[in-house]
């Protein structure tokens, strides 16, 4: 299945093994406190093997980016690491990343011995944007590379970025796809590269540009039998199609920004239309209430937050027969009550059809917290926001071309 090698393919014992992890998570803006912990949950699966098998496992990741609010430092997600992996590992954390500190700990760790490093984005030339080669060539790659034997990149959020520890490492160390990696490249295929059909997408949310991005792809390719669109974008058809929202929504989308994408929502329309299923009936606030409108009685006399009692129904039928379904973005402003049931009925539904379905983005994972809806139902909920977009959008992953790269060397026995 793979150009690039695995942990199946590599010897870890008494190895120093750098492993490259994104637990970057939700964050609090107030309490600073980590909000949800998927992504350092599973995170575990790649260290545990490592470990295990005998490895001194360093580990490194970020949290954030600089300026926001949300860059930290890793100790929160020192804590939930250390309890999870329990009593079986041996797992320390040091403030620090190229420093001697980390150096000496390093050095002193022992067969499945795990050390979390500081946070990688402390050090600004980490988030340089540049080839593989430039960043080997740079004082972050050198220092860490000199002081392990193998690479493991298991950050598929991260994916997408050029960054020093995403592609610097590979130029300078054999290296692997760790397991979380592996399993979302698996199923993101399935999805996208040999999906069954009818292949059903199912997008919403508030961010049409990432919709966008995925349908002009999708329909290229051949690989969408059918969309069920709400949320921002499902919106944006309906004035494609020249419905009058009413003036609070048009003022909400004009402020957005949203109207700066309708040229390319038209060409989907035009091209794509017999394939694109729009909103028949949408619901929106009264002095806060739900209020229901068939499209065709259109302006609403309130700002439009989900898809109507007649579009669900439409939209379980199509899902209930498909045998791949993308779900991105939820159908309405579930935060809002009232105004959740299009998306709890969606969601369901979805886990209910018999088909495959790949759930993606921050949000939609939130919104199935929320409203309790059982994660088991979906197929597979990516850990990926930009990374699996870049990816249903048929653009190329950094990370996995200098993972290509490596695996290419290192069968020539180059590295
Ligand atoms: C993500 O959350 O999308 C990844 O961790 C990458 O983070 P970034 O978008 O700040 O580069
Ligand atoms: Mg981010």
């Amino acid at each position: 299945m793979t150009d690039f090698l695995t942990l199946d393919d590599l010897d870890f014992k008494n190895k120093t093994v750098l492993l490259r992890v994104d637990i970057n998570v939700p964050v609090d803006k107030y309490t600073k406190r980590i909000s949800e912990s998927k992504r350092i949950d599973e995170s575990t699966i790649t260290i545990r093997e490592l470990a295990s098998k005998g490895a001194k496992v360093v580990v490194t990741a970020h949290q954030g980016r600089a300026g926001d609010y949300d860059f930290l430092p890793l100790d929160q997600h020192a804590e939930v690491l250390k309890a999870l992996l329990g009593e079986r590992f041996e797992f320390e954390y040091v403030d620090d990343t190229i420093g001697i500190a980390a150096r000496d700990r390093i050095e002193s760790l022992q067969s499945g011995e795990i050390l979390l490093l500081q946070n990688i984005r402390f050090l600004a030339e980490e988030t340089l944007e540049l080839g593989p080669e430039e960043h080997a060539n740079g004082i972050l790659v050198s220092r860490l590379s000199a002081l392990a034997d193998l690479f493991v990149n298991d950050a598929f959020p991260s994916a997408h970025r050029s960054h020093a520890s995403i592609v610097g490492l590979t130029a300078k160390l054999p290296s692997a796809a760790g397991r979380i990696m592996e399993q979302e490249l698996r199923y993101d295929r399935q999805a996208v590269t040999t999906p069954r059909h009818p292949a059903v997408y199912i997008l919403g949310g508030g961010k049409p540009d990432d919709n966008i991005k995925v349908l002009q792809h999708g329909f290229q390719e051949g690989i969408i039998d059918k969309v069920l669109s709400s949320g921002v974008l499902g919106l944006l058809f309906l004035v494609a199609r020249e419905y009058n929202l009413g003036e609070e929504t048009v003022n909400f989308l004009r402020n957005k920004g949203h109207f700066e994408r309708l040229q390319e929502v038209r060409d989907l329309l035009v091209k794509y239309g017999q394939h694109i299923d729009v909103p028949v009936d949408v619901a929106f606030s009264s002095n806060g209430k739900r209020v229901e409108v068939p499209v065709k009685e259109l302006p609403a006399r309130g700002v439009i937050k989900d898809i109507g009692e007649g579009t669900i129904q439409i939209f379980k039928a199509v899902i209930k027969d498909a045998k791949t379904m993308v779900v991105k973005g939820p159908p309405g402003v579930y935060e809002d009550s009232g105004f959740e049931v299009g998306t709890k009925e969606i969601l369901e539904a979805i886990t209910q059809s018999n088909g495959f379905s790949l759930v993606g983005g921050g949000h939609t994972l939130s919104a199935i917290q929320r409203l309790n809806i059982n994660e088991k139902g979906f197929s597979y909920i990516s850990l990926g926001g930009g990374a699996l977009i870049n990816y249903l959008s048929g653009r190329s992953l950094t990370a996995l071309e200098a993972l290509r790269q490596a695996a290419a060397r290192y069968k020539a026995g180059v590295v």
